[in-house]
């Protein structure tokens, strides 16, 4: 039995990870202001700007791998408050990385496709990046700090969906909710991306771990798929009507933060390194569906001490 630490454990990614791990392992996730209820697995709230990382987790919990799945990872926040962005999304990453190294605890940082301008598209590991927003210029920080203060991090760029604590987070809730209660809503045609099923990621995070992995990785699906098709591809899973998508480009959008359009990243070195197929984004679309049915989703939403 292996002991994790899962920071951001009361986000989409974390949370998941970590009641995925709590199945065979141990696990000690770390939240900052969201209160948790029943979990099957241990949680402490701290402030990974301000409170010390070392001391009060390493030191005590003794962990054999760290997954760091805390962020700022809302892109208007972050260009609202680019100071608070960069703290968290860069310089704390590198802080752990650095503790990690020096105790012998393996690291895995959580990053982003939009590290990439999303001028080509099927971006491998080698390829340069030119990130756009604030939220993705914080990240790619956090990749080099990363990279610098302990080597042999892994360093997981990702894109996921999935079920959440608020049931709000992710874009397949988005189109989920709006499509059950009837709400028309717009569908970019002209973003294209590799959406992962969070569990289907959660796998895939803990087997790098368990072979050691190290370095830079998209952990992305295996096919993509615009966010439009995304969205008709969940009305169709869930038998709801796709006629309320609306097609459109993301120009004719109100977003602040500038997006990437093509942010298809190739899993290559991923399948090859872990020799085996990586899941498509539909494989997740239908995981989604079957956790819907089996009562996942409520599951997650109990968890918040608001429910
Ligand atoms: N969602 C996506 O599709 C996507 C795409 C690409 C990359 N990513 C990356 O994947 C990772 C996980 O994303 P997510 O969507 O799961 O995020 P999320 O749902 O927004 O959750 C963020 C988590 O970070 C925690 N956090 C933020 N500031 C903190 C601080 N100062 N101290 C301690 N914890 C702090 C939050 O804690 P509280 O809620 O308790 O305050 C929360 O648990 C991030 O690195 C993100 O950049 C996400």
């Amino acid at each position: 039995m292996s002991r994790f630490v899962v920071t951001g454990a009361s986000g989409l990614l974390g949370l998941n990870l970590s009641l995925q791990i709590s199945v065979n392992d141990e696990v000690l996730g770390i939240a900052n202001t969201s209160p948790l209820n029943g979990l099957p697995f241990e949680i402490q709230l701290m402030d990974l700007v301000s409170d010390n990382f070392e001391e009060d987790v390493l030191e005590i919990y003794k962990p054999d791998a760290v997954i760091h799945c805390a962020a700022i990872a809302n892109l208007e926040e972050c260009e609202k408050n680019p100071e608070l962005a960069y703290h968290t999304n860069a310089v704390v990453p590198g802080e752990i990385a650095f503790q990690c190294r020096k105790r012998g605890v393996k690291f895995v940082h959580i990053s982003t496709d939009a590290v990439f301008d999303g001028k080509s598209g099927n971006y491998s590991e080698d390829d340069l990046t030119n990130p756009l927003s604030v939220y993705a210029k914080t990240k790619r920080a956090g990749e080099e700090n990363v990279q610098n203060q302990n080597p042999d991090a892994i360093i997981a760029r990702v894109n996921f969906f999935g079920w959440s604590l608020s049931g709000t987070r992710s874009l397949g809730e988005f189109f989920f909710n709006n499509l059950i209660s009837k709400n028309p809503i717009n569908g970019f045609i002209d973003v294209n991306f590799c959406p992962l099923y969070v569990s289907h990621l959660s796998n895939l995070l803990l087997e790098m771990v368990k072979v050691d992995l190290s370095g830079i990785y998209h952990v992305v699906s295996s096919d993509h798929m615009t966010k439009y098709e995304f969205g008709c591809a969940i009305a169709n899973q869930f038998g709801l009507d796709h006629s309320l998508i609306n097609p459109i480009s993301v120009t004719k959008s109100n977003l602040k933060a500038e997006r990437s359009l093509n942010l298809t990243l190739s899993s290559k070195k991923l399948s090859n390194d872990l020799n085996r197929s990586i899941p498509t984004t539909l494989d997740g679309i239908n995981q989604f569906y079957e956790d819907y049915q089996n009562g996942y989703a409520q599951k997650i939403r109990n968890y918040s001490i608001e429910n």
